[in-house]
């Protein structure tokens, strides 16, 4: 079975993270098939709302670290990463996410533009990437701030305190707790709600709320510039050789 798995539910596209064996880590292929589902979202008339969505005990466990050590070896950020976060970003569908579990790194960083999100009460919140000898992606420098303010930001971003569901709603990144077992139906719900509306309002509203996103772009650009000499930091290479040899 496909590792992101997509399908309507009348006017709301589900794209599904479906790597539940390694907790939903992305691999480049995964970023391109959400990439491209967002894109053919964007043009599609009959869908009026997207719905970002994972396993029942992980929502996405971040970037594959395989991955990560390929990609200090080759020296390139992979560019499906990139075009993932372009295509979220460009969305000019409302974004509902339902998380359940580990939302880590980029798990947590894609939650930040989405525009409404529903967490089960068991989820966890993290950004580990200083830790790992890396620095944020996703904007989330830019976007996290803004969100949460600085100090909370700072406590997430850099010094990689996890955030509860519960804390995450205080922090204002999560609209909505539910019991773990409804995540995704109080998400469908609220994505339904925002499908309803008129496609019109809805559109222009988001437009005149995030404003362009050429600034976000520019910051996921920059960040990504230091996240690619970063990758090949003895930090990260420690980081990610203790992930991969870690005895359970
Ligand atoms: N990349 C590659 N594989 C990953 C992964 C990742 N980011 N996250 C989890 N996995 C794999 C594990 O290696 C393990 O594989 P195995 O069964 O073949 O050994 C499997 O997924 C299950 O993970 P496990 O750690 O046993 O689950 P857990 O419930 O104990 O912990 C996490 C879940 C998400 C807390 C933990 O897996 C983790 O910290 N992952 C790394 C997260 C990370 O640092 N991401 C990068 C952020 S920039």
């Amino acid at each position: 079975m496909s590792d992101i798995l997509v399908s309507d539910e009348g006017s709301v596209r589900i794209i599904r993270i479906n790597r539940p064996e390694k907790k939903n880590a992305l691999t480049l292929p995964m970023y391109t098939a959400m990439a491209d589902a967002i894109g053919a979202a964007t043009k599609a008339d009959a869908v009026r709302c997207l719905m970002l969505a994972g396993s029942p005990t992980a929502f996405c466990a971040g970037n594959d670290i395989g991955d990560f050590i390929a990609m200090a070896q080759s020296g390139a950020l992979g560019q499906p990463i990139l075009d993932f976060l372009y295509a979220l970003v460009r969305s000019e569908k409302p974004v509902v996410a339902a998380v359940n579990g580990n939302a880590v790194g980029v798990g947590t960083t894609m939650l930040l533009h989405c525009d409404y999100v529903v967490a089960g009460t068991g989820a966890k919140l993290s950004t580990p990437f200083v830790g790992l000898g890396l620095v944020p992606e996703a904007a989330s420098s830019l976007v996290a701030p803004r969100l949460m303010g600085q100090a909370r930001a700072f406590a997430l971003l850099v010094m990689g305190q996890a955030l509860s569901a519960a804390e995450a709603r205080e922090a204002g990144i999560v609209n909505a707790l539910c019991d773990p077992g409804e995540t995704d139906a109080t998400a469908l719900a609220a994505a339904q709600r925002i499908a309803a509306l008129p496609a019109q309002g809805v559109l222009l509203s988001r437009r005149l709320m995030r404003g362009a996103p050429d600034e976000i772009i520019a910051r996921i650009d920059e960040e990504a510039e230091a996240f690619k000499a970063r990758l090949k930091s003895p930090e990260a290479q420690a980081a990610f050789m203790a992930f991969m040899s870690r005895k359970k």
